[in-house]
């Protein structure tokens, strides 16, 4: 068979090595991919969002199928041209992936399906938003944008003058387009938190073991928020009581309500949860797989990724028992100095082929006559495998310090405030 995976970070590197796996899977093709994916896939020059350009290459390639990872394009349905095309692909069509696509549809779905989430009210005009927050007077409050806003559309305003300035830049200073104009306003939760990437074809759901995210840039959740940091998995606190409250609560009702409303979900269904003193809450939805959470996830899965994505597409998961190592994972992600903000880019990457006991997935990267060079914010995640969590940590960190870069930094502190179970 022949597999193209659309995308080119970190989470493509780990869904095409685990492709790559599948003795079913005899060509892997990936665009745009990255410096790293070439090395195991046939990188092609056609950008993720470019849906004419994926569904001729498509063709041209001949592929079986096509692995759709990124949001941009399952949000502007790249999924529903493929299938138009006669092509079988692994992913949300559009109309089930507004769930992460807008932020105002997957507030008012938990509301009609009562599943658990932040109390919140949606507005497009700044002073209904701000007459709210003022009669709520209830501090931190969380200010989103309804559309994509490449993980930056949250603010959590810490007084009214923040929540102000938030409401005004967004609602009437355009700030973030047309991902901005509705918001939603809603209530900050206290608790830890977990994500869940659940493969589903629209009836039975499968969730994989929960995993941690650093959102934040620097050690000590300081700094800005990014695409992620690094993350461990499983995630301690993540008790299989939990899990069963939120198989209950929460990702049945999710997959039903969906079917029910005619956006059956079929792909990788990511639930970015809360565990609060009141029970598991859903901070947001995601209609694809996590990044960098796939690049801890994944190397723990056992079963062939390729039966997986079949089975989905066929909507035949109920009957394939997914198994799952015992081990743990750990993911440091390096970046480039001034990720989120300004970085520069086209710096040698020593240290490579030093590594050893360590999986390295290449993010941000270009191959250059045999050189890497770094190519983009996030430019590695080392992942390592464990007996412990401890374990884990250890040899990633103790790889990933082989490895350099001009400007290059990474967080000392994955996984340091997640090892005590809750409560
Ligand atoms: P999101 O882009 O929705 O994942 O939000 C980014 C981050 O903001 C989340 O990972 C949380 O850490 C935080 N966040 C979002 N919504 C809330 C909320 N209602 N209460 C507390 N923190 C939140
Ligand atoms: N790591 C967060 C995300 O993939 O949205």
């Amino acid at each position: 068979m022949k597999v193209l995976v659309i995308g080119g970070g970190g989470r493509e590197h780990a869904i095409c090595a685990a492709l790559k796996k599948s003795p079913k899977v005899k060509e892997l093709h990936c665009a745009p991919g990255n410096g790293g994916i070439s090395e195991i896939a046939v990188c092609h020059d056609v950008k993720a969002v470019d849906i004419d350009g994926v569904v001729k290459l498509a063709r041209e390639i001949r592929a079986d199928y096509v692995f759709v990872a990124p949001d941009d394009p399952l949000t502007l349905g790249m999924v529903d041209a493929l299938e138009a095309a006669g092509i079988a692909a692994f992913g949300p069509r559009a109309n089930a992936a507004i769930i992460e696509g807008s932020k105002v549809f997957s507030k008012s779905f938990m509301k009609r399906h009562g599943i658990p989430t932040a109390a919140y009210e949606t507005f497009s005009e700044a002073e209904g938003a701000i007459s709210y927050i003022k009669s709520q007077n209830s501090y931190p409050v969380v200010i989103k944008c309804d559309g994509l806003a490449l993980g930056k559309g949250v603010i959590i305003a810490q007084n009214f003058a923040e929540a102000e300035e938030a409401v005004n830049s967004i609602l009437l200073g355009g700030k973030f387009g047309a991902s901005g104009k509705e918001i939603v306003v809603e209530e900050f939760l206290s608790g830890v938190e977990a994500t869940v990437l659940a493969f589903t074809d629209g009836k039975t759901i499968a969730a994989m073991p929960a995993s941690v995210d650093h959102k934040r840039a620097f050690d000590n959740d300081e700094g800005l928020n990014t695409g992620g940091m690094g993350v461990i998995c499983p995630a301690p606190y993540y008790t299989a009581e939990i899990a069963e409250e939120c198989m209950k609560n929460i990702f049945e009702p999710t997959i039903r309500g969906l079917a029910q409303e005619d956006r059956a979900f079929k792909g990788c269904l990511y639930f970015g949860l809360m565990l609060t003193a009141n029970g598991v809450k859903v901070i947001e939805y995601n209609c694809r797989f996590g990044d960098p959470e796939t690049q801890a996830v994944l190397p723990l899965l056992e079963t062939d990724l390729f039966e997986i994505m079949t089975a989905v597409i066929d909507e035949r998961l109920a009957g394939l028992s997914i198994k799952w190592s015992s081990k743990h994972s750990a993911c440091v992600v390096m970046a480039s100095g001034g990720y989120p903000e300004k970085y520069e880019t086209g710096f040698e990457i020593t240290g490579l082929s030093d590594v050893n006991g360590a999986i390295i997935y290449y993010a941000g990267t270009k191959l250059d006559g045999g050189t890497f060079l770094t190519a983009g914010g996030r430019v590695l995640g080392i992942t390592a495998l464990g007996e412990t969590l401890d374990e884990a940590l250890g040899i990633a960190y103790r790889e990933t310090a082989k490895i350099n870069f001009k400007g290059a930094f990474y967080r000392k502190d994955i996984g340091a405030t997640c090892k005590t179970p809750r409560g």
